[in-house]
Order: structure tokens, then C-alpha cells, then sequence
């Protein structure tokens, strides 16, 4: 079983394997909405609420009947995002499933969410290593050499604003709602790309990213230009960050002798930059794989996924305090080992 709470949607789910037995979300985007952004003391209540119908409904979906007490004998684990995230918000799936998986004697995993995005795409198929992986969401944007299972190397992460942060800031400027990334998205196939041509933040040298300066482009151009088609403005402002993170992202993968690229996180929904990556990757002979929009957003699956995988693996991590900043570190060749579960 996993458990994700680090944001604004409190969700859990049961996998087997790589098949999902069930994933419930509980999005408190509505809640969140009037306020522009995510409270996060409001969201750490509306977890607290939710936790455990979500939970209970997981465990419904995927074992019909089944109650909390039979939990020792349909899952092997509860694993829960340890981090990063916001601190309120993943104490309440931290303390849920503890105190679960302790009640029962099964272990309790903490997870680190980004490493739930980068091996989402596995609920679909399988992906061979080494691979890049792209993780864009509304907190990251970080880049990183996939070995193997608990084997990763973060090459770049962004500077300032995170990919989804630009997108639902210039949707904000644009006076479009919350979160503006699907709004964006869905507005740009209206407009021309090349209306304006915004910067494309490549920093040469490094495998970083900075969104902030674009964003702070898109704002002089609608105080000049008042009266821009806003659909014109989304499809270029979008254009401007695709194709910075398209670039960056094959040009890793050249680098670093890598045939395959996942990618993962909200804006991994993104139309654009799903059309965009895997075409150029056709054309540099480079695989580019994305997982369905229901797994790219945070979902318990890709939790309970990351948590299997230590558990196969024999690599239980210890206490698992929640981090906020928690980062993505290698686990394979690190901590207590137990081959139970083989
Ligand atoms: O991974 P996620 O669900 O939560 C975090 O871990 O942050 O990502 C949420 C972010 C938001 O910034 C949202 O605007 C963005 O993903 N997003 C999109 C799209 N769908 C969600 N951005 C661009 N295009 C989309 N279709
Ligand atoms: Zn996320």
C-alpha cells in the first residue's frame, strides 16, 4: 500500500507488482482555489480528514469488502511519502501509515516523492536502465541519471522557480485560475507558438534549469503589449519552456550515452511537451516514455511502487522522519538489509 500526502491531494493506493489494484485521489484543488495556490495549513487539515477514507477506500477498491483489521493479510508494506513536500501535510500520511503498518507488523517505508515520479511510468511497462529522468512538478525540476533501482545521480535541479510553478504563475498573470498548468495547456492549442519568441533559459555549462526569468518575460510583454491574444501568450510562453527542457533533456541523455528517457511529475501531463519530447527523441534515435496524465500528478501508486521496490530489494530505510526538502538520494549499497520478501 502507498500513501501520498505531500501536497494539495491525499491519496493511497494498492499495487501488486506493477499492476494497480487501486489509487484513490482526493484532490483538494477546490478547496485551494479561491486562494490561488495551496494553503498549506489548510491542506494538512483537509489530509487530516481525508487520510483515512481515502486509506479505506484504497484497500475497498482493490480487496472488496475487506476491512483495516485484514491489512496483514493482503498487503506486504505501507509505504508513505517521507518528502519532500510540505511539513504538515506529510506528517499526516506519515503518522497514518505508521501507526498502521505498526498496529498490523508490517514494515512502514518512507518514500521519496520524486522518486515515486521517476518510476511511475513502471505501473505501465517496464523500462531498462540506465534512462534520464525528467521530473517537473509543481516544487521540482530536476534532471537525473537512472542506474538502476535505487541508483540515481540528480545531474541539475532548477535554481528558482520549478516548471510547474512558472506555469501556474504565468496563468495567474493571465488571470486564469488555479492551478494554471492544465489552463495554460489547454488554452495554448488555440494560440501561435511564435507569436513572441520568450527566452529559453538554457544555462549552458550546467544541467540546471531557471524559470524565473521567463516568467518575469511573460509579464513585461503583457504590460507592453495589454492586449495580446492570451492564448497567444500561453502557446509561447509554453513553447519557451518545452523547448528549454526538451533540449536539456536529450542533450543529457547524448551526453551520458543513454537511449531511453521517463519522464514524470504534473507537468509531465503536459500535451506539448509530450508531442515535442518524443518527437525530437525520434529523431536522435532516443526512447522517450511518459506515463498516463492519472500517474504523472502526485497518486499513491507510484509511492507504493517505490516502496515494493525496497522491499525486493531488502533495503528498509529506518525511522524515515519526514523531510521537507527531503533529497533524492541512492539506496542501493545504504541501509539495513532484509531479504524476506526476495
Ligand atoms: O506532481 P504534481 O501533481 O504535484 C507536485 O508534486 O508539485 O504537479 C503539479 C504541477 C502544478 O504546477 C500544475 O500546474 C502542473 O503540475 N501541471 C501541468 C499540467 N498538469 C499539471 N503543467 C502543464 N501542463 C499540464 N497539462
Ligand atoms: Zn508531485
Amino acid at each position: 500500500m502507498g500513501v501520498e500526502t505531500s501536497c494539495d491531494e491525499t491519496a493511497a493506493a494498492v499495487v501488486d507488482g506493477e499492476r494497480i489494484l487501486s489509487n484513490v485521489v482526493f484532490s483538494q484543488t477546490p478547496m485551494h482555489r479561491r486562494y490561488r495556490g495551496v494553503v498549506p495549513e489548510l491542506a494538512s487539515r483537509a489530509h487530516q480528514q481525508k487520510i483515512m477514507p481515502v486509506i479505506c477506500e484504497a484497500l475497498d477498491r482493490a480487496f472488496p469488502g475487506a476491512r483495516l483489521r485484514d491489512l496483514p493479510d493482503l498487503v506486504d508494506a505501507v509505504a508513505f511519502t517521507q518528502g519532500p513536500g510540505l511539513l504538515g501535510a506529510l506528517l499526516v500520511g506519515k503518522t497514518a501509515a505508521q501507526t498502521l503498518a505498526w498496529l498490523h507488523g508490517l514494515p512502514a517505508i518512507g518514500v521519496n516523492h520524486l522518486e515515486g515520479h521517476a518510476f511511475a511510468v513502471e505501473l505501465q511497462e517496464r523500462i531498462a536502465f540506465p534512462f534520464i529522468g525528467l521530473i517537473v512538478s509543481g516544487g521540482h525540476t530536476d534532471l537525473v541519471l537512472v542506474r538502476g533501482y535505487g541508483r540515481f545521480r540528480v545531474l541539475g535541479r532548477t535554481r528558482d522557480d520549478a516548471a510547474g510553478e512558472a506555469f501556474d504563475k504565468v496563468a495567474k498573470l493571465l488571470g486564469l485560475g488555479f492551478p494554471g498548468g492544465p489552463l495554460v495547456d489547454r488554452l495554448a492549442r488555440r494560440g501561435d507558438p511564435e507569436a513572441t519568441l520568450f527566452p529559453r533559459p538554457v544555462l549552458p555549462g550546467t544541467w540546471d534549469f531557471s524559470f524565473s526569468g521567463l516568467k518575469t518575460a511573460v509579464l513585461y510583454h503583457l504590460r507592453k503589449n495589454p492586449r495580446s491574444r492570451p492564448e497567444d501568450v500561453c502557446a509561447a510562453f509554453q513553447e519557451a519552456i518545452v523547448d528549454t527542457l526538451a533540449r536539456k533533456t536529450l542533450d543529457a541523455a547524448r551526453r551520458f550515452g543513454v537511449s531511453c528517457v521517463v519522464v514524470g511529475g504534473g507537468v509531465a501531463a503536459n500535451s506539448r511537451l509530450r508531442l515535442v519530447l518524443t518527437e525530437r527523441g525520434v529523431q536522435k534515435g532516443i526512447r522517450v516514455r511518459f506515463p498516463a496524465a492519472s500517474l504523472c500528478t502526485d497518486n499513491g501508486a507510484m509511492i507504493a511502487r517505490v516502496g515494493l521496490l525496497r522491499l525486493r530489494a531488502g533495503r528498509l530505510p529506518g525511522s524515515c522522519p519526514v523531510d521537507p526538502a527531503l533529497p533524492m538520494r541512492s539506496w542501493i549499497g545504504s541501509g539495513r538489509s532484509k531479504n524476506k520478501f526476495r
